[in-house]
């Protein structure tokens, strides 16, 4: 291989050639050749502490032995066909996924990405129903395409194009700073019952399926009370509503406590999507819904890379990883001292206004003491310095003022360590200068 470029070069680069839309994270990026396990290193050999896993997608570590292996005799064997021919890896991991699933999920199409599992599952929920409308929740993330930005409720991410038919919101459970002005002490999930309200005012009374994330990834690790996503099943069931549970971010056992976030709310949805972590890296999703919906009326499909053999056996050895290393107890018991520690940071840094999220799907958002203004500019300075203290975050939210935090599900405590050290250190920086 060819010596890498430098970071000034790869830089001028990538302005050169690609649209300026593809963002990045960091003001002064440094230019990755390689991963391994939770670690990250540069073009220098330097490490750095993977705390946001690409986009909380490394699930079971960068280059895992065991994963590779499988990829690899896959590509060697047999690489592509397309769904049209009869392959097995993309059967077997439609099975898995069916054994994995709760309630009777129990029928997959699998694509190439999260937005293309969501704009599937959306597809299907309509021809299934024969009904139109859709429900999403605001500052909700579920992809680019025209109907997946649709259905995103952040104008970061929304092109100012005209925005796919049929599409309407419901406030979030954002308790932090809850729509309808209630404390978490002093509400009636109104949040749960604007739903109702949505589909009174908004629709025909008669919409085809919601689609909402359990936890809210890209809107900042918002996490809704427990009892949510139970009134909000009740109402959609009332008017005769599908359910789709996007879990690209928060699947396969990253909250800590079942193997899809949507269990740990207590209801179970007719569609399950996925992406990111089922692949560790490799471009994949996929829906699952019950044989009922899957059976009524959806004509062919056809998928060029959708379920291909080497990314549907590189899924299904993910996924024998998490169990066989028992990774989600790991995101549980570390996700849970992740976020102990974070509390404690809080105690000395004020603008670190609200600590949430599950196992290791956690966000920090960051806001002046009292007024609560989201501080953009001091989370985005504490993401650079942490990098430059070779500790990787993750950085989001509707302001821009969330730290997410959402590493490789392999990490330890002493990562947890490191990182909120790196943290303290950055934060005392940032306190040192005052907020703007
Ligand atoms: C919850 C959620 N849904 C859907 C998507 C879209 O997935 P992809 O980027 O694989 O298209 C994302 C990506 O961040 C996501 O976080």
């Amino acid at each position: 291989m060819s010596a890498p470029l430098s970071r000034e070069e790869l830089k001028k680069k990538r302005e050169k050639y690609l649209v300026p839309g593809v963002k990045q994270l960091f003001a002064e990026p440094p230019h990755f050749v390689r991963g391994q396990g939770q670690y990250l290193f540069d073009e220098k050999g330097q490490e750095y502490l993977d705390m946001f896993a690409g986009i909380v997608t490394v699930s079971v570590g960068h280059c895992h032995p065991k994963v590779l292996k499988r990829t690899v005799e896959q590509l060697q064997t047999l690489q592509h066909t397309s769904t049209i021919f009869l392959t097995q890896p993309m059967v077997d991991l439609a099975e898995k996924l069916a054994e994995i699933t709760p309630g009777n999920l129990s029928k997959s199409y699998i694509t190439n990405s999260g937005t293309e599992a969501n704009e599937g599952a959306i597809v299907l929920a309509r021809v299934a129903s024969g009904r139109q409308e859709v429900i999403a929740l605001e500052h909700s993330y579920h992809g680019q395409s025209h109907l997946a930005s649709t259905l995103t409720a952040n104008n970061t991410y929304k092109q100012p194009v005209a925005p796919a038919a049929g599409v309407v919101f419901a406030a979030n459970a954002y308790c932090y700073r809850c729509p309808f002005k209630k404390t978490p002490e002093s509400c009636d999930l109104e949040c749960a019952l604007d739903v109702e309200r949505v589909i009174e005012t908004q629709t025909s009374g008669q919409p085809a399926v919601m689609i909402a994330e359990p936890i809210q990834g890209v809107g900042g690790a918002i996490t809704p009370p427990d009892e949510y996503f139970v009134q909000v099943k009740k109402i959609l069931e009332k008017y005769g509503v599908l359910f789709i549970a996007d879990e690209v971010q928060t699947g396969f056992g990253r909250t800590g406590t079942n193997m899809f976030g949507i269990t740990d709310c207590g209801v179970q949805p007719d569609f399950i999507t996925m992406a990111k972590g089922l692949g560790n890296g490799l471009p994949i999703g996929a829906y699952i819904t019950t044989a009922e919906i899957a059976d009524k009326g959806l004509k062919s499909i056809i998928n060029t890379f959708g379920g291909n053999p080497v990314s549907s056996a590189t899924a299904l050895a993910v996924i024998e990883t998490i169990a066989e290393e028992k990774l989600m107890e790991n995101s549980r018991v570390v996700g849970g001292y992740l976020i102990e520690g974070l509390k404690e940071l809080q105690k000395s840094f004020p603008i670190l206004g609200d600590v949430r999220g599950k196992g290791l799907m956690v966000g920090v958002e960051m806001s002046e003491p009292g007024s609560k203004r989201p501080l953009p500019a001091e989370c985005a300075r504490v993401v650079e310095l942490s990098k430059d203290s070779h500790v990787v975050l993750g950085k989001g939210g509707l302001y821009g003022n969330t730290i997410r935090i959402k590493p490789p599900m392999n990490i330890t405590r002493e990562n947890v360590d490191t990182c909120l050290k790196v943290m303290r250190q950055a934060l005392e920086k940032v306190a040192a200068v005052g907020v703007r």
